[in-house]
């Protein structure tokens, strides 16, 4: 029997039906128990003022003390039981991602939307504190999303479809990943400059990480609303060659990392930065980050910049900024938003 409540007197052991859409709140279902006072505070945070509680799978009521009875999906009607609250210390790579990743009956649109919700708050948290030992978790959290685009297509084509565009570089980061990793297993590997032979957990992480260098150039040029500068831009072509070093810090810089944080400003014409290399001199991992990298920044909203529809990007990038990529990686790009 559902019952409705004020979300502040959820608490744990309640069985919990969110009648908001999975999008609009913070969890993997609609429909859970709650084991944890993060959830309670999660679902508070979200703004839900009212819940609704299933009776009969969880507590619905609360006795004086600490005991509490129990419906019959938690184990016999009557039973008193102490339900343990659980305070998960804060984690790099969300519990409900590696939850997520693990649950192969989930459908596969609900899957995608948790993966993406969770590498958000991934990527967040890497560049709120982006020290050492936070890379290299962020790297195991990003080794298995990139196995779950490589191995689960209607999971990848759903991250494709609900990728949501600002102003913040850890969503950017995550767009900017996923759009990647799903143009390398797109690209033939036989084209010249191919992936044939590179680790892609290596190149996914150098996707995800491609800007990380930004926490090191000043903040308020990276969140400057309007166009920057000479000076500021100088400062930002900075970013590639931090990125670098903070991943050589890490002690996680591979060469297929390198290349992708080093060289995904170069541009096929030799008009990028921070090398000005040109044509073949740029590898293959670097032109499916820029292609990107320059799609997610158009298609997203910026207070000076009207944001484009992808079929606006996309033309844009054909019509306006030929010779820039190799031709090869943008057309297999343009195919992955072909209707299908
Ligand atoms: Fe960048
Ligand atoms: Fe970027």
């Amino acid at each position: 029997m559902l019952k409705r409540i004020k979300a502040t007197d959820l608490q744990v052991g309640m069985h919990v039906v969110l009648s908001a859409g999975w999008l609009n709140h913070p969890f993997l279902k609609n429909s859970f128990r709650i084991n944890s006072e993060g959830q309670i505070k999660k679902i508070l945070e979200s703004g839900l003022e009212d819940v609704m509680i299933d009776t009969q799978k969880g507590i619905f009521s609360a006795p004086a003390g600490k005991s509490t009875r129990t419906g019959a999906g938690m184990g016999e009607t009557g039973n008193e039981i102490e339900i343990p609250v659980e305070w998960e210390p804060e984690k790099l790579v969300p519990s409900d991602l590696l939850e997520a990743l693990r649950d192969s009956g989930m459908d596969s649109r609900e899957k995608a939307g948790a993966i993406y919700r969770s590498s958000i708050t991934l990527m967040e948290k890497l560049l709120k504190d982006p020290v050492a030992k936070n890379i290299r978790e962020a790297k195991t959290g990003i080794k298995e999303i990139v196995d779950i685009i490589l191995s689960e297509t209607s999971t990848a084509r759903e991250l494709l479809k609900i990728t949501t565009h600002d102003l913040y570089t850890y969503t950017h980061s995550v767009n900017v990943g996923v759009l990647a990793v799903l143009l390398s297993k797109s690209v033939p590997k036989s084209i010249p400059g191919g992936l044939a032979g590179q680790d892609m957990h290596e190149l996914g992480a150098g996707f995800f990480l491609h800007d990380l260098g930004k926490v090191r150039v000043d903040s308020n040029i990276i969140n400057k609303r309007g166009p920057l500068t000479p000076e500021e831009m100088e400062e930002v072509k900075k970013h590639p060659q931090k990125g670098c070093e903070m991943v050589s810090e890490a002690g996680e810089l591979t060469e297929e990392c390198r290349a992708i944080i080093l060289q995904h400003h170069e541009r096929f014409d030799g008009s990028g930065y921070p090398m000005g290399l040109k044509g073949h001199e740029i590898p293959l991992s670097g032109y499916i980050c820029a292609v990107a990298d320059v799609f997610d920044a158009i298609t997203s909203n910026r207070s000076y910049q009207k944001s484009l529809t992808t079929f606006q990007a996309l033309n844009y990038m054909k019509e306006k900024l030929e010779g820039k990529f190799y031709k090869q990686v943008f057309d297999e790009f343009v195919l992955l938003f072909a209707p299908r």
